[in-house]
């Protein structure tokens, strides 16, 4: 049975916002990401945005950078709920946020790495109508440990890819 609908709203992340995240996102995400995020949307590599469930902060999606030949496909990344607000729809909301950016930047794709064992996120992507050829890359992140020192993991990743309408010239 689906939960009771509550308002949920989308924007760029602001410096405000940081702390609040580092709580929600928790423990999934550590601190160090959720700052080092916010570093790279500071420096202009990335942009951090956020979805909000009552105006409160509940998640976030990274867009910025294209990779892997694609370069008229925008790169989504670091798709994150926190755990006690998952199942509501802000995944999906946070994913159409990031695809009307890529529209407003006139990409003509949006895609993200998506490790293949993570059914779940699969799962929500397909339903938002992305796809993946079949082939896989070798996803690579920084890990900050509030204890110990950085580190990189790797995934094996699919690449889905949705294919956007562009609205008429
Ligand atoms: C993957 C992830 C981002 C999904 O976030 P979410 O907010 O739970 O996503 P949604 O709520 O939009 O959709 C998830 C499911 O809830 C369902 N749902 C949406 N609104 C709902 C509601 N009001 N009531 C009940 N279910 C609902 C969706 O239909 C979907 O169902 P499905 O899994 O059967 O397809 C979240 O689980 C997460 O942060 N995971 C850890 C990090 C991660 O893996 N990120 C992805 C990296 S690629």
């Amino acid at each position: 049975m689906r939960t009771q609908e509550r308002e949920i709203s989308t924007r760029p992340a602001t410096e405000a916002d940081i702390e609040k995240l580092v709580e929600v996102l928790a423990p999934g995400v550590t601190p160090e990401q959720v700052r080092e995020r916010w570093k790279e949307h500071t420096e202009g590599t990335r942009r951090l945005l956020l979805a909000a469930i009552d105006g409160e902060p509940v998640g976030t999606i990274s867009i910025g950078e294209t990779r892997h030949y694609r370069t008229d496909s925008l790169r989504a990344l670091s798709l994150d709920v926190g755990l006690a607000h998952r199942e509501q729809g802000v995944g999906a909301a946070l994913i159409a946020y990031a695809e009307s950016e890529a529209i407003r930047l006139k990409f003509k794709s949006i895609h993200h790495e998506v490790g293949t064992t993570n059914d779940d996120a699969v799962r929500l992507y397909e339903s938002q109508g992305y796809k993946h050829i079949n082939k896989t890359v070798q996803n690579q992140w920084w890990v900050f440990p509030t204890d110990g020192d950085q580190r990189m993991e790797e995934e094996t990743s699919w690449i889905m890819t949705k294919v956007l309408e562009l609205p008429d010239a």
